[in-house]
């Protein structure tokens, strides 16, 4: 049976500032997809959050880019904004960078992960999202989870896996894309994707059947509005077991923290600390920025769980080790690196600041 797995989101309001979703808007999405399931659209739908965004995960047989499902996407988050603008809740529809729904929700501020696949005997899948951070935090765990072999033993000792698996990378500043074999173009690739605020992971197809195991949210939002509205807190979708990696090799990665971009008013590194559902609720400098992982078994297109991942004791010690780095990179205050480098401020607040400076500037000697 083929199956597409969509997984939608947007800040359509947080609360309270940019730290939660209120359970109102998430009541809202969830009464969306259920009507869309009992109307025969989905075969399945939960909504959830990451911090201040509303996630909708969604099964269907439309395909991918699937003009009912975008349009679905797109109703809920205006029914949720409209939930957020009765609260006051800030920053009410955030995401939702246009007036009217042109048929895909991609470049109109949403973020998109979809995969459709023949579902498995058995067909596991994970589900990362993440808030104060940017396409491309998925970059390092990505490369760990399907080319590292001192993450994924199975690439080693499986003999299914052992061929690797192929990296659709995209340049999202020249709008190109690049695929690279793990692994023996890894050192090629890592000189593009060690770079994640321009090159991007979009998808990992496993080499030897061609099955796409992951995709990945790609928009980032600053370009598509062409200005800085909040940061593109990106999701991901992580096919496991069998001929992909096991669970525990997909989660491996995160219990060593990463910095990211991201955090306080986009424009901080910060560590990615892995949380549950509950605890994904970025306050601390607006952060440190979160992931959640949302676990499920697929049956005919059914959502059975989800199993929260991180909620398990074994990322504790990730959780205090990102807090420390957190102590660590705030001792900068307002100095690099713990402030993005110049360039990437260029797609923050400040270029406003920087124009008024402009005319001040008189050449040396
Ligand atoms: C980062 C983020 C927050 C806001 C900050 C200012 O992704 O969402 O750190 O940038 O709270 O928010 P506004 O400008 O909405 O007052
Ligand atoms: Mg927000
Ligand atoms: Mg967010």
């Amino acid at each position: 049976m083929k199956i597409t797995l969509s997984v939608i989101k947007a800040d359509v309001g947080g609360y309270v500032g940019h730290s939660e979703s209120h359970p109102d808007v998430i009541a809202k999405a969830s009464e969306c997809l259920a009507k869309a399931k009992k109307e025969g659209l989905l075969i399945d739908g939960q909504a959830t959050k990451c911090g201040d965004d509303l996630q909708l995960i969604m099964t269907h047989q439309q395909g991918t880019s699937g003009y009912e499902i975008h349009k679905l996407a797109w109703d809920t988050f205006v029914a949720g904004t409209e939930v957020a603008k009765a609260l006051k809740l800030h920053g009410a529809g955030q995401d939702l960078l246009t007036d009217a729904f042109s048929g895909n929700v991609r470049g109109m501020g949403p973020g998109v992960a979809e995969m459709e696949f023949e579902e498995r005997e058995a067909e596991t899948v994970l589900i990362f999202m993440a808030d104060k951070t940017s396409a491309g935090a998925w970059n390092m765990p990505l490369y760990k989870i399907f080319a590292d072999p001192f993450n994924t033993i199975g690439l080693v000792i499986a003999a299914n896996m052992h061929n690797g698996f192929a990296f659709e990378v995209l340049d999202v500043k020249e709008h190109k894309k690049i695929t690279f074999n793990a692994p023996e173009e890894i050192y090629d690739m890592l000189v593009l994707i060690g770079a994640p605020s321009r090159f991007v992971v979009k998808a990992v197809y496993h080499r030897d059947s061609q099955e796409i195991g992951s995709v990945s949210s790609t928009e980032r939002l600053s370009m598509t509005a062409g200005r800085y509205v909040g940061k593109d807190d990106p999701v991901c979708i992580v096919r496991s077991q069998g001929v992909f990696p096991a669970v525990g090799e997909v989660l491996e990665p995160f219990a060593s923290p990463i910095l990211v971009e991201g955090w306080m008013r986009g424009s901080h590194m910060g560590p990615l600390m892995p949380v549950s559902v509950e605890d994904s609720t970025p306050s601390r400098f607006d952060g440190p920025p979160r992931v959640i992982g949302l676990g499920f078994q697929l049956c005919e297109g059914t959502l059975i769980g989800p199993r929260d991942m991180f909620a398990d004791k074994a990322f504790n010690l990730a959780r205090h080790k990102a807090n420390e780095m957190a102590d660590m990179m705030r001792r900068h205050g307002p100095f690099e690196p713990h402030r993005l480098p110049l360039e990437e401020m260029e797609y923050t607040t400040m270029p406003q600041v920087a124009k008024k400076l402009k005319d001040r500037f008189v050449n040396l000697d």
